[in-house]
């Protein structure tokens, strides 16, 4: 009867949550140069945002681009096997194939912009602490009961539009 009271109120209004999937990290995936973040953000000081510029409208971190690599690597270990393979990706104007890591089904909204920017949630409360790691792997869930667990934490909306189908 309890069970039923629960379940009664979601079936109302035809949209029933799926049961809540058992999250996996995931070890770094090869990617097509061997970059490593210790080494930028730690060593050389490079900021999160000066290459992921959350760039309007703002639901993605992205991906610098090679030029802004070269701005350093014109000079820096240029004679390297994985910097010649970058510098040629920045001469021919293509970009890096990264693989990706971190990746929703396109069904579902999501924007960096309100969640880093407007409510200040730290990179590392999604990703783990990426400036400690030589390479990135899944380290942190982004499956929907994460998502939710946070917003009834920070008293944001769960409405199921929120997520999905509304943008
Ligand atoms: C602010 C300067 C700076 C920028 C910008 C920068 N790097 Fe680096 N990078 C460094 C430094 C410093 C090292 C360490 C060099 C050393 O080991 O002596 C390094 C090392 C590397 C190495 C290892 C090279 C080797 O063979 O040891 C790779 C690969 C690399 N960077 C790729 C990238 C990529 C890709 C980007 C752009 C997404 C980038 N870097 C942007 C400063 C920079
Ligand atoms: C010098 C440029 C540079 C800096 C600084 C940098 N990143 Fe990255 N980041 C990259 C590149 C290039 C990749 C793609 C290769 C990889 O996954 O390692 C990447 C990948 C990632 C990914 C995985 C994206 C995905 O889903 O495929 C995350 C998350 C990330 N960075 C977060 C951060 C955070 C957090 C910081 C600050 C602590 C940071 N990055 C600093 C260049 C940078
Ligand atoms: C509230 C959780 C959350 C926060 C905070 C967050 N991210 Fe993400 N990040 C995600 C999700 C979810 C994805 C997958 C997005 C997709 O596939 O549409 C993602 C994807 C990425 C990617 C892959 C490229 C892209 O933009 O889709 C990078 C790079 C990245 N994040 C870097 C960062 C950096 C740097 C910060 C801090 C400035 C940050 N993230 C803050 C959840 C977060
Ligand atoms: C660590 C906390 C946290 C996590 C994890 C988180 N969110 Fe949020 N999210 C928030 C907060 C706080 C707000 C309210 C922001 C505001 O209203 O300023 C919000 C607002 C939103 C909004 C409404 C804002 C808009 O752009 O329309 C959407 C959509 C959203 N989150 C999607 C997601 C998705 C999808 C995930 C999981 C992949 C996720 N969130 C994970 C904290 C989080
Ligand atoms: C805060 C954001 C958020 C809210 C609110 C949300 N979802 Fe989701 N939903 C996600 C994310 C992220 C995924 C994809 C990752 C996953 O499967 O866990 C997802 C996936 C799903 C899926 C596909 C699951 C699968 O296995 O293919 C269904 C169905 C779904 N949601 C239904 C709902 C319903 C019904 C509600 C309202 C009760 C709801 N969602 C509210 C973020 C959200």
């Amino acid at each position: 009867m309890r069970l039923l009271l629960l379940v009664f109120p979601l079936l109302l209004g035809a949209q029933v949550i799926p049961p809540a999937k058992v999250f996996q990290p995931k070890p770094p995936p090869e990617q097509p140069i061997p970059f490593n973040h210790k080494v930028h953000t730690g060593q050389a000081g490079v900021k999160c945002l000066d290459c992921h510029a959350i760039k309007d409208p703002g639901d993605q971190a992205g991906f610098p681009s090679e030029a802004a690599c070269m701005g350093c690597h014109v000079a820096i270990k240029k004679d390297s096997p994985a910097i010649q393979k970058l510098a040629a990706f920045a001469a021919d104007k293509k970009r890096v194939p990264w693989v990706r890591v971190y990746r929703l089904p396109k069904t579902v909204y999501f924007s960096h912009e309100v969640h880093h920017k407007q409510a200040g949630v730290a990179c590392a409360d999604c990703h783990g602490p990426v400036g400690e790691r030589e390479a990135v792997g899944l380290e942190k869930s982004i499956h929907m009961a994460a998502c939710m667990a946070c917003h009834e934490q920070r008293k944001a909306s769960n409405k199921c539009d929120l997520c999905h189908d509304s943008h």
